[in-house]
C-alpha cells in the first residue's frame, strides 16, 4: 500500500493514448461511464474514462479498497473529493496526457499545452494577470510568453486549489515570493482568512506546463508512471508491484514569478523533487 507522510506529494503520469487502460472500465460507476460513454461518441476521445480508470487505480494504491469501490463528491464548483477515508488529490489532464497529484492535504494541479504560437500574448497578460503584475513584467522581456504561461498555470492551479474553479479571473488576485524569498505563494484579497499557500512547478514532458498548490511549504514530491497493465489483482484490488516510481526532476527556469524569480537554496524549482527514486 502506498504510503504517505504530511510532507509527501506524489504525481503520477498517465498516458491517455494507452488503450490498455480501456479493460479496466468497469471499475467506473454508471454516472462515470455514462460521461465516458459521451465523449467517445461526441468527440472520439477516451481520455475522461481512461484517466478516471486510473484515477481510481491510483487512489486505491493508498487505502484497502478496490478502485470500483471508491466513491466521490464534489463541491458546489464542480472540486471532486473522496468520501469517506482516503488522500487528497487533483487532477488535470491536457493532449493526451493525463497528471495526478496527491497528497494527505488539499491540493491544486494544473497542466497545459503551452507549446503553440501564440501572437496575442500581451492580451493574454491583460487577461491573466493583477495590476501590480503587469506593471512589474517587462513587456518587451525576450521570455515574455513563459512569464505570462508561468503565471496562468500556477494561478489556474490556486483555483484548483481553492476548488472554485476558472471563475474567479485570474487578474484579480496575484502570485507573489514568499517571504523566504524560496517559494511562490498567492496573494487574494477575497481569501485573507485562508492558510499560506505555495505554488510550485511539477517536472513534465516537454512542451507541457504544470503547477501545484498545496499548503505544504517543502514537499517532498515522488513521481510515478500509472500503468494499466497488471494493475488489478484478480479480487479488484490493486496489484502489489504494480506501481513504479521514476526519477524526475525540475529545472529552476520553470519557477513561475514575474521576474522576481531568483532560484536559491531550497528553491523549489531545484530541490523537492526526490531523485533516486526510479526502480
Ligand atoms: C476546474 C477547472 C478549472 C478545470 O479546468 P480544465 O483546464 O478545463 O481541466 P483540467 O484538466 O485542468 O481539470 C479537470 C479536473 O479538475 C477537477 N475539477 C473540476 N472542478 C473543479 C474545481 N471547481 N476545483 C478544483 N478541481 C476541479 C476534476 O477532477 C476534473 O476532472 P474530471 O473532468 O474528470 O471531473 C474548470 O473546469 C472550471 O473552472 N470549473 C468550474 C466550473 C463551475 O463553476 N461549475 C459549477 C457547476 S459544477
Amino acid at each position: 500500500m502506498q504510503q504517505l507522510s504530511s510532507q509527501d506529494i506524489d504525481l503520477w503520469h498517465v498516458d491517455l493514448a494507452d488503450a490498455d487502460w480501456d479493460g479496466l472500465a468497469n471499475v467506473l460507476d454508471p454516472d462515470e461511464a455514462g460521461r465516458a460513454n459521451s465523449q467517445q461518441v461526441l468527440f472520439g476521445s477516451q481520455d475522461f474514462g481512461r484517466s478516471r480508470i486510473a484515477l481510481r487505480c491510483v487512489l486505491a494504491s493508498y487505502g484497502d479498497a478496490a478502485p470500483a469501490q471508491l466513491t466521490f463528491r464534489r463541491n458546489a464548483f464542480g472540486k471532486p473529493a473522496l468520501v469517506g477515508q482516503g488522500p487528497f488529490f487533483s487532477l488535470a489532464r491536457s493532449r493526451r496526457f493525463a497528471l495526478l497529484a496527491v497528497a494527505s492535504t488539499p491540493l491544486g494541479l494544473d497542466l497545459e499545452w503551452v507549446n503553440e504560437w501564440v501572437e496575442e500574448v500581451h492580451l493574454m497578460a491583460d487577461l491573466l494577470l493583477h495590476t501590480s503584475e503587469r506593471v512589474a513584467l517587462d513587456m518587451r522581456a525576450p521570455n515574455l510568453r513563459r512569464q505570462v504561461d508561468q503565471a496562468w498555470v500556477g494561478k489556474e492551479a490556486y483555483l484548483k486549489w481553492l476548488g472554485t474553479g476558472s471563475r474567479r479571473p485570474l487578474w484579480s488576485f496575484r502570485i507573489t515570493s514568499a517571504a523566504s524569498g524560496n517559494l511562490l505563494t498567492i496573494e487574494d484579497s477575497a481569501y485573507t482568512d485562508l492558510p499560506a499557500t505555495y505554488v510550485y512547478p511539477v517536472a513534465v514532458p516537454e512542451g507541457f506546463l504544470s503547477f501545484l498548490c498545496s499548503t505544504i511549504a517543502e514537499p517532498r514530491m515522488r513521481a510515478y508512471h500509472a500503468l494499466p497493465g497488471s494493475c488489478l489483482a484478480p479480487d479488484g484490488r490493486i496489484a502489489p508491484g504494480s506501481i513504479r516510481p521514476f526519477a524526475v526532476s525540475v529545472s529552476p527556469s520553470e519557477r513561475p514569478g514575474i521576474e522576481r524569480a531568483a532560484a536559491g537554496p531550497g528553491d523549489p524549482g531545484s530541490s523537492p523533487c526526490r531523485l533516486g527514486c526510479a526502480e
